[in-house]
């Protein structure tokens, strides 16, 4: 599928944007190991998350969806899931694999875990390195990639764990590990990952003690079926608010979107840029488990460049693509570093956002760990989003602010984490049509 974005109308409204990615992804892995009956509300019907939820079918665990759109996950403890002789798809989706890769390490069966063509080259000795400490065996292709060959019927044992990289699929892979392991595991981190892992865990009556980059817990305990509220994604949420920032004449809310301080590092990228974003927290929404939700309400203003703080990047990993739009029409100067990680995601973001800015006219400078970049006006291109969801969204952006047309090719992976985006952009003012 291929989007054609040119100048639309300012973007006027109000929109809710789908549910949270990572939150629906565990709802569904420790609704299946917990006992009984959980709810999940808002559950991210996106490939990425329904790859997730056929997995746990595929492992016995029964989960409906029903015509309210929640989900009913029907857990069967953390023994219950039964092994499969097939080889469990989890489609695109880097949170998928890495964090089952920690479940099924505690099986007493074998599984292999398999992905799509860009899932195929992500990096997982990063997971199946702990998990080895740990006593796991995980077979993988040269070079630590997919597919994952795990050995069950291993005996796992708690470990100590300092992440290299801020990663919240590393922690949680390791912390689901030790849900199976004998004694204590802990992990802690360069910098503090989003805790989803360790929230949704405390909810479903797992002790575990976490903290800013820490968390610990032992094995042996039960988890207990919850009622889960699954917030709007902030990383979806993210395009609208860079878009609403830069189309001049917008004004757009964004109602009820998860804004866990982890999660909104873009509102401080974009703070000091000079963007106008108001936050009005939904009172009540601090439940445990649960995360903080806000309505966000973002008009147009003229942005400026500005150094990106290293210290905020985990905190919007996802959200670069969007900013290098951001940074490619604002005044002056736009600086990022320390982002490395972004070389590994859904494709080399670093890589695949400069060159396709540059083909619409934009100095970008790429260094080995982020991008220096000086507003300008934008021309027209053809883009080769390299089948990144982030990247086509991103782009889409741009053909919003050009002179001419942006073409973007190999859009159908939106749908892993936004499906309908496109019609939602379109209802607030955005020109993007489907080409051939
Ligand atoms: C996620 C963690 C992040 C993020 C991904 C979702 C999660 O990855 O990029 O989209 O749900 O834990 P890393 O933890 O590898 O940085």
């Amino acid at each position: 599928m291929h989007w054609m974005a040119r100048k639309g109308r300012p973007l006027k409204g109000e929109i809710t944007v789908p549910g949270d990615k990572s939150v629906s992804h565990r709802s569904i892995m420790l609704g299946a190991l917990a006992e009984g009956t959980t709810r999940i509300r808002g559950f991210l019907e996106g490939e990425d998350t329904r790859a997730t939820a056929a997995v746990f079918q595929q492992l016995g665990i029964e989960i409906e969806s029903l015509p309210s759109g929640e989900r009913l996950v029907h857990g069967r403890g953390l023994h219950g899931l039964r092994g499969s002789s097939d080889a469990l798809d989890c489609g695109n989706a880097g949170t998928g694999m890495r964090l089952l890769a920690g479940v099924m390490a505690g099986q007493r069966f074998d599984s292999v875990l398999i992905g799509d063509a860009s899932l195929s080259k992500r990096p997982m000795r990063r997971v199946t390195e702990p998990l080895a400490l740990m006593g796991a065996r995980i077979d993988t292709e040269a070079g630590g990639l997919p597919p994952l060959r795990i050995h069950g019927a291993q005996s796992l044992r708690g470990i100590d764990y300092a992440t290299p990289m801020a990663s919240a699929q590393v922690k949680s892979a390791v912390l689901l590990a030790g849900l199976y392991a004998e004694g204590a595991t802990q992990v802690t981190e360069p910098h503090p990952t989003r805790d989803y892992t360790e929230r949704m865990l405390a909810a479903f009556g797992w002790p575990i003690d976490y903290g800013e980059g820490r968390a610990r817990l032992s094995g042996g305990h039960r988890l207990e079926a919850q009622q889960i509220a699954v917030p709007a994604d902030f990383s979806s949420a993210a395009f609208f608010i860079v878009a609403a920032s830069l189309i001049p004449g917008s004004d757009l809310l964004i109602r009820n979107v998860g804004i866990h301080p982890r999660r909104t590092g873009l509102l401080r990228a974009l703070a000091l840029m000079g963007a106008r974003i108001d936050i009005e927290p939904k009172p009540g929404s601090e439940r445990p488990g649960a995360e903080p939700v806000a309505d966000i309400r973002v008009r147009h203003a003229e942005l400026h460049g500005a150094d990106i703080p290293e210290d905020v990047v985990p905190d919007m990993i996802d959200e670069f693509p969007a900013l290098f739009v951001a940074a490619s029409v604002a005044e002056g100067l736009t600086r990022v570093r320390g982002a490395a990680e972004l070389r590994v995601k859904e494709s080399d973001r670093l890589g695949t956002m400069a060159a396709g800015l540059r083909q619409l006219g934009v100095q970008v400078e790429e260094t080995p760990d982020g991008a220096d970049i000086i507003g300008g006006l934008l021309g027209s291109a053809h883009i080769d989003s390299h089948g990144d969801h982030r990247i086509a969204m991103s782009f889409s952006i741009a053909g919003q602010l050009c002179a001419g047309e942006v073409r973007i090719d190999h859009c159908d992976t939106v749908a892993t984490s936004f499906p309908g985006f496109d019609a939602l952009a379109r209802s607030i003012g955005f020109e993007l049509g489907l080409s051939s």
